[in-house]
């Protein structure tokens, strides 16, 4: 009994703590600077529907609440890419807080990326990570991170591309028993 209360008031703390870094990290994308790409626009009510068809026929780790509440919380930088109204590719970037001892940076993290089966190859990837990439750094975010099975050479390859370098291999991020890559780059040192 008084295990599990102690363990409702830790994962209460936990939840409370991410809702406030969240809360902090959206507070950070007020005032955001952007650039025109004519095919992309932000993920609103108007896309979210098609953003979802995509996010669940290419992800088996399904969480539409976070998922959801990632696009709310982080409108700014939250981008879908349209083909005649239809949604064919989407990607969803969170901000987030690193206090250091004088300053307050920016970072991000990619926090899901995917392109309509029948759309890939056509550099929709490319442009949408390079929109994000651009408005981090007319943004001052010093870093962007992202997390990728090790199996997963399309994405892997595209993030090469685009300057992200591999930092380490971790257990069970991607998924239960998927080895993936942490991933980062530094917009700013980037000629995107
Ligand atoms: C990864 C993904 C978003 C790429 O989208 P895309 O629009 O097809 O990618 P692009 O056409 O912009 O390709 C850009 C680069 O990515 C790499 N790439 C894309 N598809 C590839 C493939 N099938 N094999 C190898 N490299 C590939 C290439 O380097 C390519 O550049 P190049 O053609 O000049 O060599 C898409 O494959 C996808 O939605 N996959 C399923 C979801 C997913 O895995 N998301 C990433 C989770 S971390």
């Amino acid at each position: 009994m008084v295990d599990q209360l102690v363990s409702k008031v830790r994962t209460g703390k936990r939840q409370s703590l991410k809702a406030s870094r969240l809360a902090f990290g959206s507070l950070m994308t007020k005032k955001w600077r952007t650039s025109t790409d004519p095919d992309i626009t932000r993920i609103n009510s108007d896309v979210m529907a098609g953003v979802l068809r995509l996010y669940h026929e290419n992800f088996t780790e399904i969480n539409d609440r976070m998922f959801t509440m990632y696009c709310r919380f982080f409108s700014e930088t939250c981008y879908a890419f349209l083909d005649r109204g239809k949604v064919v590719g989407y990607c969803v970037f969170f901000v987030k807080p690193v206090f250091s001892y004088s300053h307050i940076y920016k970072t991000a993290t990619l926090y899901s990326l995917a392109v309509d089966s029948e759309y890939r190859g056509h550099g929709i990837g490319e442009r949408l990570l390079r929109k994000g990439i651009r408005e981090m750094k007319l943004n001052s975010v010093s870093c962007i991170s992202l997390y990728v099975s090790t199996e997963n050479m399309p994405a892997i390859r595209l993030y090469r591309n685009l300057g992200f370098r591999i930092l380490r291999e971790l257990d069970d991020v991607c998924g239960p028993g998927l080895k993936c890559y942490e991933m980062d780059m530094k917009p700013g040192q980037n000629p995107v």
